[in-house]
């Protein structure tokens, strides 16, 4: 079973230190959350798998992190400050605005009417202004997509890496989009993180190369994440972005249904050629044998991290009811839980000092907790529910056989270890 309403989600993430409402002492910020404790580790480690799965373990994949803010001429040649807008309206009589293309049967979600103003353009940019000077030479804009830094470096880092095509450049960080319809938690936000990586190839090559990572991302996703296939699926873009030829996203079935998650584009030489247009300088790169030159096409592989992350949670989050209770338990592969293990003295007063040892040891090797309030069942049953795949029991006969209990979450059998082969044996369940 996975999540069935979102709120299940949104109180588990708030009263476990996942994710609050942004600046909530404030009656919050509408559409903006922090990552708590636990939430920034989950988030990390889909950062750091993504990283892996889509830079670094590949021998022709490269990094970069590049500013948030870039020369305003980007935005003009990448198309966004002509063509990055939603269509808005607002409603005559209850005076809330909506996405115009977003509206059934042309009626207000709010009050059922059917009034509106014309449709206008809104740009989703958000606009703010460098220096002291309010005038229109100081405009810049917060990025509202991560992929131009890889387009506006692709000749720096092709050169400075020797790097020959096909080859790729990925990146992670913070896009900014001044969303106006409000969105599932924190599927639609106005400051969010992207993972985005971008093929550079020959024209000839690219439709092969847009199914191989049409399929890498599902791999990422089933594979790597553990995500469950069946709530997922591919979905064909029926109007395509600007920039693309052909674009295909993975949709997972959230509480409110499928949503997107992912994106592989096919966005041929728009980017390069519009910024070799703009720029003035050919973003072309030199065959070293034949020594044509050519515009490269892209293949871009990109995905919403805070969506991911909320897929993983409803995907993880189950209710299972036991022989006297029901235990809410988040089925997180290891690889992606906050803490891989829990140490619990059975007795604070008996076996704390020993306990509080091994969690400091085990703390050396990979993220540990430590928990000596409450009965053993309750502290299972709080570690059930942020995921910890190995809760240890540090119990009467520790002191004298050196051993103690490790208990499996989803199965929650238990077996007895050796305090030494604890980092091994968990080591080895977490990667
Ligand atoms: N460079 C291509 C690009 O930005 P996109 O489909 O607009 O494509 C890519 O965005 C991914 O970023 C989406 O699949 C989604 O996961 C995430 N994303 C987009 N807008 C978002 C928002 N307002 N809040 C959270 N995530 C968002």
């Amino acid at each position: 079973m996975t999540a069935t309403n979102i709120d299940q989600i949104v109180n588990l993430c708030k009263n476990r230190g996942f994710i609050f409402s942004g600046s909530e002492i404030y009656g919050g910020l509408a559409n903006t959350w922090d990552y708590g404790p636990l939430g920034v580790e989950l988030k990390n480690n889909i950062k750091r798998l993504w990283w892996k799965f889509f830079v670094t373990s590949n021998d022709n994949s490269v990094g970069l992190d590049g500013g948030i803010f870039l020369n305003p001429i980007v935005w003009k040649a990448s198309g966004h400050i002509d063509g990055f807008s939603d269509p808005l309206v607002d409603c005559k009589n209850c005076k809330t605005r909506h996405r115009a293309d977003n509206l059934v049967d042309n009626k207000c979600p709010v009050c059922g009417k059917s009034d509106f103003t014309e449709a206008r353009d809104f740009n989703l940019m958000f606009k703010t202004h460098r220096g002291v000077v309010e005038d229109q030479g100081s405009v810049v804009y917060l990025r509202p997509e991560t992929a131009q830094n890889e387009f506006v470096d692709f000749l720096n880092v092709q050169r400075s890496m020797r790097l020959k095509i096909p080859f790729g450049i990925g990146q992670i960080g913070k896009a900014f989009r001044n969303e106006i319809t409000p969105g599932n938690f924190i599927f639609r936000t106005v400051e969010f993180e992207q993972m985005e990586h971008q093929l550079f190839c020959r024209e000839s090559d690219s439709l092969n190369f847009y199914n191989t990572y049409k399929q890498k991302a599902w791999d990422f996703y089933t594979k790597v994440l553990k995500i469950d296939g069946k709530n997922l699926h591919f979905k064909d873009h029926e109007q395509l972005a600007h920039y693309a030829k052909a674009a295909c996203d993975i949709e997972y079935l959230f509480p409110w249904g499928f949503g997107e998650i992912c994106g592989t584009h096919h966005r041929g030489t728009f980017d390069l050629g519009n910024h070799t247009k703009h720029s003035g300088k050919p973003q072309e790169y030199t065959d070293p044998i034949t020594n044509e030159k050519f515009i490269p096409t892209v293949i871009e592989s990109s995905h919403g991290c805070d969506r991911v992350l909320l897929a993983c949670l409803c995907d993880a989050y189950n209710e299972e009811k036991l022989e006297n209770d029901t235990r809410v338990v988040l089925k997180l592969a290891p690889n992606l839980a906050p803490y891989k293990a829990a140490i619990l003295p059975l007795q604070k007063k008996e076996q704390g000092e020993l306990a509080n040892t091994i969690f400091r040891k085990l703390s050396q090797l990979f993220p540990c907790t430590y928990d000596e309030t409450a009965s053993i069942g309750k502290r299972y049953r709080r570690q059930d529910e942020i995921g910890t795949p190995f809760c240890i029991t540090v119990d009467f006969d520790t002191v004298n056989d050196n051993a103690v209990t490790i208990r499996e979450r989803d199965s929650m059998k238990q077996e007895r270890i050796k305090i030494d082969e604890l980092g091994a044996y968990i080591g080895l369940r977490i990667l």
